[in-house]
């Protein structure tokens, strides 16, 4: 399986740490060392349906695709205001698409699920062409009066264009059931015989724990991936991670002992969109050539469950010109 096609899509508003400071008891300096995050998008007159069909619109157009010739649309979302129908049914007909649909909830780590799955279904069911796309609005799970975890999130989308070919080596993913560390409740409608009370309750976080979950599940399954294919950290040129935390990157890159270089980021800009993020940066570093025809990237991420999932492949070009 081989990436044809990328686009990505963010909120016009852009909330800065200062911003947040004006009514949290929050200040620039403490995001930006404990997170490295500057700014992020919010959703304000957009909708995240709007995103997820830029980004997918973006995706195909530059996979030189019609969407008839997509076989199959995996969306990749933790929650939205529709709890059904799907997000992939609201935008596919919009898109011009009329393939199955459904949607992942991985968490965080869901892109990189979609695309295990993507590359099942090319290779079991004779597929071509897979359109993956990751929507997600963190921000609206979060209570806006905890600064531990508001100051975190940002909302984005970033979809992705598959088809059979060259591209992907090997895929590593993990689940295990770890609630505490990270949650969101919402309430469903009651019934006369319902006895469990269950409340709606915005995200739940045990930062720490979350951020020694991330370190340690992200080293192995790189260290994994690394090992299984015979090669060491320096055969990887790009080193594509979860944007959650500056310093839980550095803490990975430490490990793999590799250069700054090699760990391109844009949470400074975006804050950690969940499932879209590491699309948004396949995304923009693509367009902007920085992803290079053969070079060899390892995709790293993780969400609440507690759920990884990883990936190495050879990038190949994509002409945006079309
Ligand atoms: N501004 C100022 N002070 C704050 C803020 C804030 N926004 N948030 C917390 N603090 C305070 C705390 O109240 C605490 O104060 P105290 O010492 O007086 O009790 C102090 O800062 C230290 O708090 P910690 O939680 O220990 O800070 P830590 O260094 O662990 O950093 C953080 C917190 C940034 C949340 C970190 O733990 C982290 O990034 N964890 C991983 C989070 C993550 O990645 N979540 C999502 C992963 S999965 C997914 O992407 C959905």
């Amino acid at each position: 399986m081989k990436i044809i096609g990328t686009g990505s899509a963010l909120p016009e508003h852009i909330v800065t740490n200062e911003m947040l400071a004006g009514f949290l008891d929050t200040s620039d300096n403490w995001i930006t060392t404990r997170t490295g995050i500057r700014t992020r998008r919010l959703l304000s007159t957009e909708t995240l349906r709007e995103l997820a069909l830029e980004a997918a619109r973006k995706a195909i157009t530059s996979s030189g695709l019609r969407p008839e010739d997509i076989d199959y649309l995996i969306c990749s979302n933790v929650a939205n205001s529709y709890v059904s129908p799907s997000l992939g049914s609201i935008i596919l007909g919009q898109l011009g698409c009329s393939c199955p649909t459904f949607d992942m909830n991985g968490a965080c780590a869901g892109l990189v699920y979609s695309l295990d799955v993507a590359d099942a279904f090319l290779k079991a069911k004779n597929m071509k062409n897979i359109l993956v796309v990751a929507a997600e609005q963190p921000s609206r799970f979060c209570n806006w009066h905890d600064r531990a975890t508001s100051v975190l999130f940002g909302d984005g989308a970033a979809a992705l264009v598959v088809t059979q070919g060259e591209g992907f080596k090997d895929f590593r993913l993990t689940g295990n059931t770890h609630t505490e560390v990270m949650y969101y409740k919402r309430e469903m409608q009651r019934t006369p015989y319902d006895r469990v009370e269950e409340k709606t309750e915005p995200l739940v976080m045990n930062g720490r724990e979350v951020f020694r979950l991330a370190v340690e599940s992200c080293i192995d399954d790189v260290d994994t991936l690394l090992e299984r294919n015979g090669m060491t950290g320096d055969d990887i040129d790009l080193y594509l991670l979860h944007q959650a935390n500056m310093r839980i990157i550095e803490c990975i890159r430490e490990h793999l002992a590799q250069p700054k270089e090699k760990f391109p980021t844009n949470i400074q800009k975006y804050g950690n969109t969940s499932s879209a993020s590491v699309g948004i940066l396949i995304d923009e570093l693509s367009r902007a050539g920085e992803l290079k025809e053969g070079q060899t990237v390892m995709l790293s991420t993780f969400g609440g469950g507690f759920v990884t999932a990883a990936a190495i492949l050879e990038w190949s070009d994509i002409n945006y010109a079309k």
